[in-house]
């Protein structure tokens, strides 16, 4: 990759966790030019992407995650349903460096120690996160936005004078491809439907090529359309990448999902298929039957 020979940091991009060089991790994006590359050597050899066990985590004397014990395939792309205050966006945080978990393992494949690495880590190591919120720069162009988001290493100013590579003009080329833009590429974000908004910023994770997304809650405000185009998106993208995916809307879970994880209370309540967790007396009490 070409270093821009240009002025230090202007502007820091508000939304970007990676805008500091990553010390420890040998493996930088910035070193190597791709955002994948150090994922890419990540050891999954037992097929394995995360593994979550005996997880705990306190908020003043309150359980938010309870002795919590989940794994996920490399490719699958795996539900997370469960009624408020079940943990789900705590477990996210815990997976992404956010919150320190009491006790417990967290593991990234075989040999990465979640709890070990700080959130910038995290994410450069493969794992992409959306919040349910876009947060996306509203006045620069879709493709402006996918370029900032690419060039994590740099400012803002510096991103969109920094040449991109034949290789990463390709990248941001299929991205705006699978989340359907490329004929908004040069439109202002902020003109974009609150929908196509949810799209760009999965598009933003892309370009970063992700292993392992977590999406929270993402079909929220979304139109019937837009929620069947994310469903597509969603099982295309698995198998190359692996999901987990915390939504409320059953449709749409049963749309995507060949494996359910129903949380309640801070522990795994019930797993399976969604006619099996759906059918479960269980999971009925607590949170389908309401
Ligand atoms: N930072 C925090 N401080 C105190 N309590 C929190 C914090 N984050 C979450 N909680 C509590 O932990 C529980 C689980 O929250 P959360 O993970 O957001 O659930 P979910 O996403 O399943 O709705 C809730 O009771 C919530 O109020
Ligand atoms: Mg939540």
């Amino acid at each position: 990759m070409r270093a821009a020979p240009v002025p230090e940091i202007m502007l820091e991009p508000a939304f970007n966790p990676n805008s500091s060089p990553n010390q420890d991790a040998g493996t930088s994006r910035d070193a190597l030019g791709l955002g994948s590359a150090a994922a890419k050597g990540l050891d999954v050899r037992h097929g394995t992407i995360l593994t979550l066990e005996d997880i705990n985590v306190s908020f003043d004397g309150f359980k938010a995650l309870n002795h919590l014990n989940l794994y996920i395939g490399v490719g699958e792309l795996r539900c997370i349903i469960g009624p408020n205050g079940a943990g789900k966006t705590t477990m996210m945080d815990v997976i992404t460096g956010k919150t320190r978990p009491d006790s417990g393992i967290a593991y990234f494949g075989e040999t990465l120690d979640l709890t070990q690495m700080s959130e910038v880590e995290i994410a450069q190591s493969g794992i992409g996160r959306k919040f349910q919120k876009p947060t996306v720069f509203e006045a620069l162009s879709v493709f402006e936005n996918l370029e900032l988001a690419l060039k994590t290493d740099k400012s803002v100013w510096a991103s969109l004078r920094a040449k991109l590579s034949g290789e990463q003009r390709d990248r941001i080329d299929a991205v705006l491809a699978t989340i359907r833009l490329d004929n908004s590429r040069n439109r202002p974000a902020g003109l974009l439907s609150h929908g196509q908004k949810q799209f760009l910023e999965i598009g933003m994770l892309l370009v970063q090529e992700p292993q392992l997304l977590l999406l929270d809650e993402p079909v929220a405000g979304m139109t019937d359309a837009e929620t069947e185009f994310t469903a597509e998106l969603f099982k295309s993208l698995a198998r190359k990448h692996s999901l987990m995916v915390v939504e409320h809307d059953m449709g749409f879970v049963g749309s995507i999902a060949d494996h359910v994880t129903v949380l309640h209370q801070g522990s795994v309540l019930a797993e399976g298929s969604l006619a099996e967790v759906q059918a479960d007396e269980r999971v009925i009490e607590v949170y389908l039957g309401r």
